[in-house]
């Protein structure tokens, strides 16, 4: 769990008392609210205790793409699916898939694709090319498994690009259980898909490996997905238009196990109230903004990190009303009587929040 240490300060004639929070950032800042006495938001499970890593080695599997292996005591093992966050020099959180040996008790692997501004990066992703080189320490959080892979005889897989990275494990997990599986491995071109030759090797035996490059061959051709059996468990992860391209290819009933690297829409829809029930105030969330930029113009100093439901930082109590969840992060008891403000919504007129 993570500490925390409540302080009081009368400021002006508005009674407001601070809290200083220590939590997983590398900064701790304060917001404006009333001292609790439990802690009521950051996502204070066991698996986002930070810890020190040292980048040991760095290589280029793919144009565009780093690799980095994350060294560090005591790593808690992991299973094919699971991501960490890194908590960039700057401290931006960004969450990148593991995509090395869960046999490997010492060592995590990411790989990262540079996303440049222009085309939606937001600096992460930069942040990672630039300046996590050999010899860098770095805190990670996790890991957490949102795409764990269920035990079945046989499997489906779909990846784009980067969205390689959860599902490598999970194929080489596949094979040495003697899995049926097929992969279909898209990507703008050859140069741009990491660890191509490792995944043809993988799947010659059985010629499990569909590999469809766009500028060889344009988009790939998904047909296959309606004889899908049922059961048969399928997993994509990759641009969000693929991942829609999978989930419409498979037969009625059927649901892909999908792994977003982009955030669900967090706008749209109708405006709505939030109540402030511990700050005495009620704020209006138009149909254009998120929860948390409407709370943060009453509450300024309140946490948040990626602002993309993925780090669980800005994570409040719900009191009273039907929360739209729009995260791929909270378990279902803890989307009871919590929430993602960053992206998550109302589902009706009116939240009420611990705050
Ligand atoms: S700020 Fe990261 S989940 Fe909301």
């Amino acid at each position: 769990m993570p500490r925390f240490t409540t302080v009081a300060l009368v400021a002006g004639a508005a009674l407001l008392v601070r809290r200083a929070v220590r939590s997983r950032m590398t900064t701790a800042p304060l917001w404006p609210m009333p001292a609790l006495d439990e802690p009521v938001s950051g996502y204070g499970r066991g698996s986002t205790v930070p810890r020190k890593v040292l980048v040991t080695s760095r290589a280029e599997p793919a144009d565009g793409v780093v690799e980095l292996r994350l060294e560090g005591d005591g790593l808690p093992a992991w299973r094919p699916g699971a991501h960490i966050d890194l908590v960039l020099p700057s401290g931006l959180v960004r969450q990148y898939s593991l995509c090395g040996d869960p046999a490997d008790p010492a060592t995590y692997t990411v790989a990262t694709r540079l996303i440049e501004t222009g085309q939606g990066g937001r600096g992460g992703s930069r942040e990672v090319h630039e300046q996590l080189h050999e010899g860098v320490e770095i805190e990670i959080r996790g890991p957490r498994n949102r795409f764990p892979l269920v035990d079945s005889p046989a499997y489906v897989f779909v990846a784009g690009g980067i969205g390689i990275t959860p599902v490598l494990p999970m194929l080489r997990a596949a094979e040495a259980a003697g899995a049926d599986w097929r992969l279909v491995y898209c990507g703008r071109s050859r140069a741009t898909m990491p660890y191509l030759a490792e995944i043809e090797a993988l799947g010659r035996a059985g010629d499990r490996v569909t590999v469809v490059a766009e500028d060889e061959s344009g988009r790939p051709d998904l047909g296959f997905l309606a004889d899908v059996p049922a059961g048969t468990p399928v997993y994509c992860c990759g641009p969000d238009g693929l991942m829609d391209a999978v989930t419409a290819a498979l037969p009625d009933g059927v649901a892909p196990r999908l792994e977003r690297f982009s955030a669900a829409a967090t706008t749209g829809g109708t405006a709505f109230d939030v109540e402030l029930r511990r700050t005495g105030r009620t704020v209006r969330v138009a149909a254009d903004q998120s929860v948390l930029a409407a709370v943060r113009e009453e509450v300024p100093g309140l946490m948040y990190s990626c602002r993309q439901g993925f780090c669980g930082t800005c994570r409040q109590r719900v009191l009273e009303g039907e929360i739209d969840h729009r995260d791929e992060l909270l378990t279902d008891a803890e989307r009871d009587d919590s929430m993602l403000i960053c992206v998550s919504r109302c589902a009706g007129k009116r939240l009420v929040l611990d705050l």
